[in-house]
């Protein structure tokens, strides 16, 4: 293409103009971002120095970049690149023929007939944490939520990806993660910090937290070793897997690198998600009293089974709308290979796309009253008016998350249950605030009080 044939780039921010709002870019990205978008619309451009980068929000431009023209974006951004120091080369960070080979490898671990059988690991995990609710409830001791959440999930994608029992391990692997994961965030956001070899205390932590990741990790592959068991969950496959080429079997790096990045991006995000999840409904008592209306008539008391989900309809609805409010996942970058158009706007090679589930799903063009929390948009009418690319907390496209089934069926059998035995409330003086780490997190947590029912 001659030059002067090329669309424009879109408008936005150029280096000193950049400087003033440095702060906020560092310290409330999604806000800063939000009100970017008054000024300058659905594309707006960043120029600092030979860095570009483009933040689209509009499901049009997110579809050109997630699946129409996805071969011309790779994850060589500083968010995958930050996260590769923990996860490697595993599926969530790495591109290419590597992802797809180990993606094809990996997708039966997540068939229908294994996620058939979740309830058979959600529901006794769900039960040990009921047990623990019941003597807060009786000593009405705030619990923290969030903590919680994040126990429980652990559990579940160990006992039903890697047949794990982390269920005493589970609160100290927890702590490590959010530790190596808030580092990422720290480096991300204080660049000219030290080397990660410098003993400095924060480092030192890392090294500690990553350390006892690595351990549970490499003695899990060296168990199974052992054992000689055959299994078909998913650390079974990695370790059975051949190259079809060489014949030769998964390195035991590459291997660990898998296991970590599923552990990792399969237990953070569900229980983020399920944390706002308790926070909406304990501050939107109708959307409450509707799901455990929909609990009551289709399980009685009895708990819930995968197959009683397609009944648990409007219980499913506040799970999606959770994930719109508060997408885990809040930010999708990807850096541009070849020249592209998008919106009519010029995207040159190396171009930072910045992409933001929050910021879309918040989006008034495609939401009305967005900022309000309101299950029913997601019956089947209201979803028919929308475009698929205005929701996408899972992503799309060929790189769309692995575990977005696995993660809805967990969250609405985990719903329906604790809502068959507690209700969470909002301690009076409480004000929550959202860090945008990883993921979304309540900032301190999310201590709420827990009433049996
Ligand atoms: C509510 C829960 C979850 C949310 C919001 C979520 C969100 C996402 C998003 C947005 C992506 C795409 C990232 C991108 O395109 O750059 C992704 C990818 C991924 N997710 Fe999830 N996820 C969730 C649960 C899970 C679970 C339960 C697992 C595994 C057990 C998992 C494993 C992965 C993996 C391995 C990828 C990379 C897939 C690939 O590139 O082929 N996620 N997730």
């Amino acid at each position: 293409m001659d030059e002067s044939s090329f669309p424009p780039y879109p408008p936005g921010l150029k280096g000193h103009q950049l400087l003033p709002h440095l702060r906020e870019m560092q310290r409330n990205p999604l806000s800063f971002l939000m009100r970017l978008q008054e000024s300058f619309g659905d594309v707006v451009f960043f120029e600092a120095g030979k860095r570009r980068a483009c933040w689209i929000n509009h499901p049009e431009g997110i579809k050109r970049v997630l699946q129409d023209n996805s071969g011309n974006y790779t994850k060589d951004t500083i968010q995958y690149n930050m996260l590769s120091t923990i996860t490697g080369k595993g599926l969530l960070t790495s591109d290419g023929p590597l992802w797809f080979r180990q993606r094809r490898l990996e997708q039966p671990a997540f068939s229908r007939q294994r996620l058939a059988a979740l309830d058979q690991i959600v529901l006794p995990a769900v039960d040990r944490l009921l047990e623990r609710w019941q003597t807060a409830a009786q000593n009405s001791a705030l619990l923290d939520v969030d903590s919680e959440m994040m126990r429980l999930t652990l559990e579940v994608v160990g006992k039903a990806l890697f047949s794990i029992d982390l269920s005493d391990s589970a609160s100290r692997l927890t702590a490590a993660t959010l530790t190596v994961l808030d580092d990422i965030v720290h480096r991300v956001r204080h660049p000219i910090g030290l080397p990660r070899f410098f003993p400095t205390p924060r480092n030192l932590k890392f090294h500690a937290a990553l350390s006892t990741l690595d351990a549970t990790i490499y003695n899990l592959i060296a168990e199974r070793r052992q054992n000689h068991q055959r299994s078909e969950d998913m650390l079974g496959i990695l370790l059975t897997a051949r190259d079809e080429e060489t014949g030769q079997p998964m390195s035991e790096k590459q291997i660990r690198d898998e296991v970590i990045t599923l552990l990792i991006a399969g237990h953070e995000t569900v229980a983020s998600a399920l944390t706002w999840g308790w926070y909406l409904l304990a501050e939107n008592p109708l959307v409450w009293e509707r799901m455990r209306a929909e609990i009551a008539q289709v399980l009685n008391r009895r708990p819930p089974k995968t197959d009683d989900l397609q009944d648990l309809v409007y219980t499913g609805w506040v799970f999606d709308e959770t994930l719109r409010l508060y997408p885990p996942a809040w930010l999708i970058t990807r850096k541009a290979t070849q020249t592209d158009e998008i919106l009519g706007y010029r995207v040159d090679p190396e171009t930072l796309i910045i992409l933001s589930p929050y910021t879309i799903h918040r989006h008034p063009k495609f939401w009305e009253e967005p900022g309000r929390f309101a299950p029913i948009r997601f019956s089947p009418g209201h979803e028919a008016k929308r475009p698929r690319y205005a929701y996408i907390p899972f992503g799309g496209g060929p790189r769309l998350c692995i575990g977005n089934n696995f993660a809805l069926t967990e969250a609405r059998l985990v719903l329906a249950r604790i809502a068959q035995h507690f209700r969470l409330f909002l301690p009076e003086s409480a004000e929550i605030k959202m860090d945008a780490l990883v993921t979304l997190r309540p900032h301190g947590g999310l201590p709420m009080r827990v009433d049996s029912l």
